[in-house]
Formats: C-alpha cells, structure tokens, sequence
C-alpha cells in the first residue's frame, strides 16, 4: 500500500510574528505536490500562520490540546480553538509534554479525542528514552504507549503516529536505518492489531534530528511516511530540502 508521506514541523516554543515569513517562504518556494506538509507553531501563531498559509499547500497545526472543549482551565487551548483559528492537526503526547507536564498514556488518549471531536488530525507521539533502549525495552515501552495513547476510534484519516525516540531529539544523533525499521514495522503491526485493515492507510513519521542531509534515507526506511521535525523546520530553506526528500 503506498502513503502519501507527510513532512510536520514543530516549531516547538519557537517563533516570533517575523517567522511568519517562512512559513510563507516555504509554500511559495517548495511545493510539494507529491507530500502533504504541516507546520505547528506555537499557540500564539497559529491563526496568524493559517490566515498567511490559506490558499497554499500548506497546512497548520497546534503542538497540544486540552482534552476538554472549554472550561476554567487557565493557560489552556482546545482542540476546538485551534480548529477555529485555522489548525487542521494538533501534536498530542511529543515527550517533551510527557516529561515537563507529567503527561501519561491516558491523558495523551483523551488529547487525541478531544482532536478528533474538533475535526483535527492527532499526530500522537511516541518513544523511547535512552535508558530504556539501553535496557533493552524500546518496543515494549512502544507497544505500551501505543496501547495507551491511542484510542478506539483511529483511523487513517484521523490519526498519525509518531515515533521519537527521546535520545534523538534536539540530538544531532539518529537511530540507525535498522533500528528506525525494527520499531517502525513494530508499530505497524501493533496497530493492525488495534484496527485490523485501517492501520494499513495510517501515516507513521520518523522524528528526532531529522536534517535536509538524512530525510531522503530516514524516509526510504521501511514503513516510514514521512518526518516530525523540530530545529530543521524552523528555516524555510531547510524544511524545504526535507519537504523535497518526502515528495521525491
Ligand atoms: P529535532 O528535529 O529538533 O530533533 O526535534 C524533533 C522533535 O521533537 C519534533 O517533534
């Protein structure tokens, strides 16, 4: 079955209204009509980036969501806002949200509900962290995650899954192409498990010191559909090489 890949940058806590203008840089100057393309800035941008990117191939996303619609939540966004300010996606569960704000399985689940019930994509992340793949346990903390973080009611449409291992993040280090097969086929199988024939039309993104220089490999790796990027989709001219590896 053939996918179309997916190249997603995280701006992460990253960008001032001046960055705008990569965004706008990046649709005009690297289309992709053979990927789909998604940058997540940070909240405060993501009405200002949809409104610049309307008409263009590229589409915004948010990088979390409250699992509520509204409430007395202070200094939280929904999966409701993001949609009304322009957001087609939102990122639930990247490990730096597990790690700064305590975020487990089932609170990362109820996020990607919450997506859903929006009408977003959930781009539901998952991932060892060093200790764990020295210790021999990457696939069982994936499958665990994966049981855990996504809920009854994935499908290709809805969902994408992304594997980060911790240790790459922000790293200048990858897995090797071996390793990033081994979990990503892992994954695949796990979600055929869950959701049988559907799991087969689901995007599966390699994240974690993703460059221009090694997308082209990363994105040839077996049941790999493209990337989460974070320091390398911040320039236009670097995501734009990324870009390029997923439509090639
Ligand atoms: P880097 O591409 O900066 O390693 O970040 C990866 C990531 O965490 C994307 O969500």
């Amino acid at each position: 079955m053939t996918r179309r890949k997916l190249a997603a940058g995280n701006w992460k806590m990253n960008g001032l209204k001046a960055a705008l203008a990569e965004a706008k840089t990046l649709a005009a100057e690297h289309p992709a009509p053979n990927c789909d393309v998604l940058l997540c800035p940070p909240a405060t941008l993501v009405a200002a980036m949809a409104a610049a990117l309307e008409g263009t191939a590229v589409k915004t996303g948010g990088q979390d969501c409250h699992a509520a619609a509204s409430g007395a939540h202070t200094g939280d966004v929904s999966a409701e806002m993001l949609a009304d300010a322009g957001a087609a996606a939102v990122i639930v569960g990247h490990s730096e949200r597990r790690a700064d704000h305590g975020e487990d399985d089932a609170a990362v689940a109820a996020k990607a509900m919450a997506a859903w019930r929006a009408g977003l994509v959930a781009v539901i992340c998952v991932g060892e962290t060093e200790a764990q793949r020295d210790a021999g346990e990457t696939l069982t903390v994936i499958g665990d995650q994966i049981a855990g973080s996504i809920p009854p009611g994935a499908t290709a449409e809805n969902t994408v899954v992304a594997y980060e291992p911790v240790w790459a993040i922000g790293a200048g280090r990858t897995p090797t192409l071996p390793q990033i097969a081994e979990v990503h086929d892992f994954m695949r199988d796990e979600l055929v498990k869950k959701m049988a024939e559907a799991a087969e039309g689901v995007r599966l993104l390699y994240g974690g010191s993703v460059k221009p220089g090694n997308a082209a490999e990363i994105f040839a790796v077996s049941n790999v559909d493209g990337g989460l990027v974070g320091g390398a989709s911040l320039k236009a001219a670097d995501f734009g090489g990324i870009v390029a590896a997923a439509g090639a």
